[in-house]
């Protein structure tokens, strides 16, 4: 080992614990990796992203020179890459979100989905096993799932733990691949291991692809707001930093072999939500009352667009005591702010790629 390695061994060495934290640099990730570097400085915070379109290190930048984090770009997908990021540390914890996240892409495209969803996990959970061997003390693989592995609901009941997978779409397929394979992991080879799976999320830092980053952007552009088919499904959304402190504590409290549901128990018909997000805006913008509803355009519906998700988080309040913070409304207001203070962020992620994307989802819809 050179001098240069052993400087760097000896300053991984002085923290309680390493984590390593996959898709750190997307929406959810980077508010989890701020959460961690921020509350746990005896915690080395490793991101591993590949920063595909979805990843941006700008989401990270208050907490980039923090002594307690690290960035290592990392292709999940590649074997040999992560067999080599276990090989430079020795992690106690993961936390998994790096994923293709976006349900429209994987309609256009879904390879993408099947290699870094279902591939990438079962390439870390190797290199888990490989690395942890018998010593599995004190160790977890935290899955950060999502809803849509249950299917679409009608327009009763909620999604409990104990409901049976039934995705839908290529994404969801390629989640829930996943979700059986960490269950799998944990099964056959004792790897100590919690899913989580979450409803919506809302919130700064979003790409937007995304239904709410997206209308926002167009509203405040005064471009239409594509609403799928009639604008009736329904969806339950969390801002998002409360599906970080939820992680938080399934890290920390969550016993291996569990899954936990994260919702925010708040229900939301798409237009009734984009109404209630152009009244917002109409006051943000100093525009009259009902001006920027004017912008709503249905289009072609979504193929196979599930109607419902409905999440029963009853077990994760009871059992750790989370609660969902900001009122929807007050949530939605902050991301609104967030938004609009941000313009050269919005400009950045909207790069050349992302017109291309736009044009080729709405412009025959
Ligand atoms: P995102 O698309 O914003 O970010 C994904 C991140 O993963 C990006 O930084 C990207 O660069 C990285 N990534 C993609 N492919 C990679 C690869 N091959 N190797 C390494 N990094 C790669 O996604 P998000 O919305 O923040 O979702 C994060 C996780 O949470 C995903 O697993 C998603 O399924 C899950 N989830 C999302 C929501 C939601 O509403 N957004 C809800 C429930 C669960
Ligand atoms: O439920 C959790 C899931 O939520 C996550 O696992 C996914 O990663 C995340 O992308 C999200 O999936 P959705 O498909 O529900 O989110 P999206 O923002 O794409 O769409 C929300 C709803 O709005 C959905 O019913 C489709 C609709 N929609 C979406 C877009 C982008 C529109 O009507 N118009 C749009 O332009």
């Amino acid at each position: 080992m050179g001098k240069e390695d052993q400087k760097e061994n000896e300053k991984i060495m002085k923290y309680r614990k390493t984590i390593l934290i996959t898709g750190g640099a997307g929406f959810i990730g980077s508010h989890v990796v701020r959460r961690f570097v921020k509350n746990y400085p005896y915690y080395l915070i490793v991101n591993a992203d590949k920063l595909t379109y979805a990843g941006n290190l700008e989401n990270l930048a208050d907490v980039e020179e923090n002594k307690n984090y690290k960035f290592e770009k990392t292709d999940i997908v590649d074997k040999k890459a992560v067999e080599k990021l276990f090989r430079k540390y020795s992690f106690a914890g993961i936390i998994h979100l790096a994923a293709e996240s976006h349900v429209d892409r994987s309609i256009t495209g879904p390879d993408e989905f099947v290699f870094t969803n279902i591939i990438g996990t079962v390439n870390l959970l190797n290199a888990a096993r490989n690395g942890w061997h018998d010593n599995l003390d004190g160790k977890l693989f935290y899955h950060i799932s999502t809803d849509e592995v249950f299917g679409s609901l009608g327009s009763e009941g909620m999604f409990t733990e104990e409901t049976a997978y039934d995705p839908k779409s290529p994404y969801s397929a390629s989640k829930a691949s996943s979700d059986h394979m960490v269950r799998a992991y944990n099964h056959t080879y004792r790897i100590p291991a919690v899913i989580s799976n979450c409803s919506n999320n809302y919130g700064p830092n979003q790409f937007p692809e995304k239904l709410i980053p997206l209308a926002i952007n167009n509203i405040k552009n005064n471009k239409p707001v594509p609403v799928y088919g009639k604008g009736e499904n329904i969806r339950d959304w969390l801002y998002v930093e409360d599906h970080a402190s939820a992680i938080d504590k399934i890290f920390h409290r969550g016993k291996p072999g569990e899954t936990y549901n994260i919702g925010g128990n708040n229900e939301w018909k798409n237009i009734d939500l984009i109404k209630l997000l152009c009244k917002i805006m109409d006051r943000k913008l100093g525009r009259k009352p009902g001006d920027s509803e004017k912008l709503i355009t249905y289009v072609k519906d979504r193929p196979g667009h599930d109607l419902r998700y409905a999440i029963d988080s009853s077990k994760l309040q009871k059992e750790m005591g989370w609660k969902p913070i900001p009122e929807f409304e007050e949530g939605l207001e902050k991301t609104v702010d967030w938004y609009l203070a941000n313009v050269k962020w919005l400009e950045n992620v909207i790069s050349g790629d992302y017109v291309k994307y736009y044009d080729s989802m709405y412009s025959g819809r």
